[in-house]
């Protein structure tokens, strides 16, 4: 154990969780949900899921991996108190891992390929631009090809370790991430839209609020601060000394928040200026955007930047995705990281295949979006919900107060993961699979 790799600074394990956090589910997922459900109204739910559920379980994983200096498995069977095998929760967050990614990896494919079409600039009808999803969708060796350079790109970069690869990528790509999204707010303010979209990301509507707004508010809180997988605990494990754990957590989960609130003003006043709809749905991004980029003035390069950005966000959280399969199997294995990546690597780039041709379905539904469903809406809550509790109950208030502090903000943060967040996830999980 003691030649576990650790981040260089705390600087780096920010940026890292950071990274891991900010990703598809800022930029592409956030604003198409906030657009389906009203807006504003729809974001201070979403806020208060982030303070009462992620805030205290983002507290709870980093202090679970930091303690144990353990991946998910190793960590939970670390705290294992009485017959219940905890280590479970942490197999079904590797697993969790491994089918959010094979799927992550296809989509950020898509980003790719947008990417190089923003090199030449969108042109053409709408209709014709609209195409383009739909032919990449139905060309399976392009996903394919997609699919296998990201997973190849994520593996390289693990292969450096958790400080020269992960810090380092991080250290690099989040600061870019900030600067590309700093100068595309400053487009969006420019447009005549950003009016329209600052009332409907302020004002809050709560007529168009339903309670399945309130599911969607705290699956999506979930999925973007990456909980419930054991994303956090393999982060955490890779932090010594001295870390003020409610400080990181507050930072992590703040900043996350403002990326999300900053895609939104990027892309509503595009959205707004042209006259669309806020609520058009998963294709946002890939049908309705390039359509605008083609016909505002200087949209060849808003589109390189803005697909940059998404590039960045997605690379850094599938970086952390693999990283849990990969400290699994070396910790749990005792095998090199080497071949641990390969492995796992090699692993999720096949059931990544099943996403990659979209043709392939069960009962009709496409293998992406049930891999999907499966993953953020049942496994995320159910680890989130089996984390807090073990975290809640299971580990004694003392040994927390030693490693966390005791601040009034520590004490309610403790509070909420003992009992405000597992009641939540209880109702939600209860709900999602229809029990009431
Ligand atoms: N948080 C990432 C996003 O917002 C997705 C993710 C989920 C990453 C779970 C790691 C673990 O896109």
């Amino acid at each position: 154990m003691s030649s576990r790799d650790h981040w260089g600074n705390k600087l780096g394990f920010i940026l890292a969780a950071v990274g891991s956090a900010v990703g598809l589910g800022n930029i592409w997922k956030f604003p198409y949900v906030v657009g389906k459900n009203g807006g504003s109204a729809f974001i201070l739910i979403y806020l208060a899921c982030i303070i009462l559920v992620g805030i205290p379980i983002l507290m709870a994983e980093i202090y679970i991996g930091k303690k144990s200096q353990l991946n998910p498995v190793g960590a939970l069977r670390f705290f294992q108190k009485g017959k219940i095998p905890f280590s479970l929760i942490g197999y079904a967050g590797v697993l969790c891992g491994i089918i959010i990614l094979s799927y992550y990896s296809v989509i950020t494919g898509w980003i790719c390929h947008y990417l190089m079409l923003s090199f030449r600039g969108f042109s053409g009808t709408e209709t014709e631009i609209s195409e383009i999803f739909s032919h990449l969708n139905a060309t399976p060796w392009l996903n394919i090809a997609w699919h296998t350079f990201v997973m190849v790109t994520v593996m390289l970069i693990l292969v450096k370790g958790v400080r020269q690869g992960i810090e380092k990528a991080s250290k690099i790509l989040m600061p870019l991430l900030g600067l590309l999204l700093l100068v595309l707010v400053c487009y969006s303010m420019t447009l005549e839209g950003m009016k329209d979209a600052w009332h409907f990301l302020t004002y809050p509507d709560f007529s168009k609020v339903t309670g399945g707004s309130f599911l969607e508010a705290l699956g999506t809180s979930f999925f973007t601060l990456s909980l419930g997988m054991g994303a956090m605990i393999t982060y955490g494990s890779y932090l010594k000394g001295d870390v003020n754990i409610t400080k990181s957590a507050v930072q992590i989960a703040s900043i996350d928040t403002l990326i999300a609130f900053l895609a939104g003003i990027v892309i509503f006043p595009i959205v707004f200026t042209n006259n669309l709809e806020p609520s058009a749905g998963p294709g946002l991004i890939f049908k309705t955007l390039p359509v605008l980029f083609s016909k505002m003035p200087g949209g060849h390069f808003v589109a390189l930047l803005f697909f940059s950005l998404v590039l960045f966000a997605a690379i850094t959280s599938a970086i952390s995705l693999l990283e849990v399969a990969v400290s699994f199997v070396t910790d749990e294995y005792k095998c090199s990281r080497i071949k641990a990546i390969i492995f796992m690597g090699t692993l999720i780039w096949l059931l990544g295949i099943f996403s990659a041709v979209s043709s392939w379905n069960v009962a009709g539904t496409p293998f992406l979006d049930l891999f999907d469903k499966i993953a953020s809406c049942y496994m995320l809550p159910l680890g989130g919900l089996c984390t807090a509790l073990v975290f809640g109950w299971a580990i004694k208030t003392e040994s927390k107060y030693k490693e966390i502090g005791s601040s009034a903000v520590t004490k309610t943060l403790l509070f909420a993961a003992k009992y405000v967040s597992p009641l939540l996830l209880l109702v939600v999980f209860l709900k999602e699979i229809g029990l009431f």
